[in-house]
């Protein structure tokens, strides 16, 4: 989509930190994409890009089937930076001698600089050059035509380059991209700006441009459909198309009756009211909860919602006239075909999603986010111009709140749970936690138990309360909550929500937990 920036490929081998790699670069305003280790080096040139990254990974370059890079890669006059795996690859490759470590390093070390050339230019020495090793292996002899750059107490060779002739190749023992190498960042840059030479236009106003620019172009005088959720990806989406064809877009968003409280009057105020953005409301609340009467298998909640939201969706669009598109709010890493992505997540559970839609009506897609990281997405909604409420939202998943009462989902567990889940949120908020935990929600828990108010016996319900932090919902940790929050939340919740005497908290993390309880 971006054929005027500058570009840097990321390959990935299979490290954690591979997405933080493309998002550092992009942070210094630099277009970054990753590919799988294994896309063909004729892939690779005809991206044309201006350096290449090899990640980090798991492997050792000794092992039978270690990922690999074709030689010729080094050979192409582009400048390579080695992370990690990727350092003892281009040692291995290039006629260096790799071994193991007598231990695993983890965790900080002091980096030395040995030589400041161009990749440390500007980076001091002591604290500030703190850096974060996670590796097995390291390098005994640099290949011929290296020269080392810097080492620290327990790795001779840190960081090496070869600059001669058409190879520009620089290798990091240690992992620049991660927070706990804070002269990292500056690394990165000092290699796309300096010996990459690429310059920073990739800004989310000039992505606006060129997004609206597309979609103008693709949309023709067609009409298009979103089915918006509220969530901050399907908000910005339509945000972003309304900006490139007004009136030409209709959103639907469908009440299913699982909605949280005021969930469907905060779209309704955001998008008709303040964007004026052609919105229709459908209250489905009736269909919904009748489909859904005694179920209690979670997946079949899943499927009985995606279904009746497919049915619905499809019904209402049908009566509007010559629509072609659908805008989906897809980010990038659900298109990034890498090494390490796809968690076991992915399918332990069937996600409600629109993903059916486009072949059954067929429709063509529109995804102006495709190339966005969501922390991206968000910086875009604000150029946008939509609120901080919709911006800054936790996700929420598409079976709602169906699939936090645990059990069969009747009116007045609805109620109940609605009750709890606003406290948590008011509470999450005014403690100003709310931005830095991933989802803090309740979950309304299948069973009674005993308690005492005033001198009366009760037997009532139980509220989980469930709060995690997370980079990504692949993995998450139950959030540290201070006690006084996670007190105020308990006190409100069994003396505001009728019918609840207990509340617990979830201290399990993902994996081997999940963040929903179903
Ligand atoms: P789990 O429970 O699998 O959740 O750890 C990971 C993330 O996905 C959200 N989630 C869903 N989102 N449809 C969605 O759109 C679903 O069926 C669904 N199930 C879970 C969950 O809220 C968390 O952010």
């Amino acid at each position: 989509m971006e054929p005027s920036h500058d570009r840097i490929l990321v390959l990935d081998f299979g490290s954690q930190y591979t997405q933080l790699i493309a998002r550092r670069i992009r942070e210094a305003e630099v277009y970054s994409q990753i590919l799988p280790c294994t896309a063909p080096l004729a892939t690779i040139l005809a991206y044309r890009p201006q350096g290449i990254v090899l990640s980090g990974g798991p492997a050792s370059v000794y092992e039978r089937k270690a990922p690999t890079v074709d030689k010729e890669l080094f050979e192409q006059g582009i400048p390579i930076l080695g992370i990690c795996y990727g350092m003892q690859l281009v040692t291995h490759l290039s006629g260096g001698k790799v071994a193991k470590s007598t231990h695993r390093e983890y965790g900080r070390a002091e980096l030395v600089i040995d030589d400041r050339g161009d990749l440390f230019k500007g980076i001091g020495e002591g604290p500030s050059a703190t850096v974060w090793m996670s590796h097995g292996d390291r390098i005994e002899h640099i290949p011929p035509g290296f020269q080392i750059l810097a080492h620290t107490a327990n790795s001779p060779i840190a960081a090496m380059k070869q600059a001669d002739g058409s190879r520009r190749v620089y290798c990091l023992q240690f992992h620049p991209e991660v927070a706990h190498t804070p002269a990292g960042a500056a690394m990165i840059k000092n290699f796309v700006y300096d010996i990459c030479g690429c310059k920073p236009t990739w800004t989310m106003q000039s992505y606006v441009e060129t997004a609206v620019h597309h979609i103008r172009e693709q949309v023709g005088k067609d009409r298009v459909i979103c089915a918006l959720s509220g969530g901050v990806d399907s908000s910005v989406a339509a945000a972003l198309t309304h900006r490139a064809i007004g009136d030409q877009l209709t959103c639907l968003f469908v009440d299913n009756g699982v909605l949280r409280a005021g969930e469907r009057d905060q779209v309704q105020k955001t998008f008709a009211s303040q964007l004026h953005l052609n919105l229709k409301m459908l209250d489905r609340t009736k269909q919904f909860l009748t489909a859904l009467k005694n179920v209690t298998d979670p997946e079949r909640k899943r499927k009985i919602i995606g279904r009746q939201f497919i049915r619905h969706f499809e019904h209402e669009s049908k009566k509007l006239k010559g629509v072609k598109f659908l805008v989906q709010g897809t980010l990038y890493p659900d298109v990034i075909e890498s090494v390490s992505f796809k968690g076991p997540s992915a399918t332990i559970k069937t996600h409600h999603n629109v993903g059916g839609l486009p072949a059954r009506m067929r429709l063509k897609l529109i995804e102006p986010l495709r190339e966005l990281f969501k922390d991206e997405v968000r910086i875009l909604g604000a150029e946008l111009g939509l609120p901080d409420e919709i911006v800054w939202r936790q996700p929420f998943p598409g079976p709602g709140l169906a699939i936090r009462i645990l059990g069969s989902v009747t009116d007045v567990r609805l109620a109940m749970l609605r009750a709890a889940e606003t406290i948590v949120d008011q509470e999450i908020r005014s403690a100003g936690l709310y931005r830095d935990i991933w989802q803090a929600f309740a979950v309304l828990l299948p069973i009674k138990t005993v308690g005492v108010m005033g001198d009366q016996r009760t037997y009532e319900h139980v509220i989980a309360v469930r709060a995690v932090t997370s980079l990504d919902g692949m993995t998450a940790d139950w959030a540290p909550i201070p006690n006084e929050v996670l007190g105020r939340i308990s006190n409100r919740i069994i003396n505001e929500v009728k019918g609840v005497n207990r509340v617990v908290y979830d201290i399990s993390s993902k994996p081997p937990s999940t963040i929903e309880w179903e």
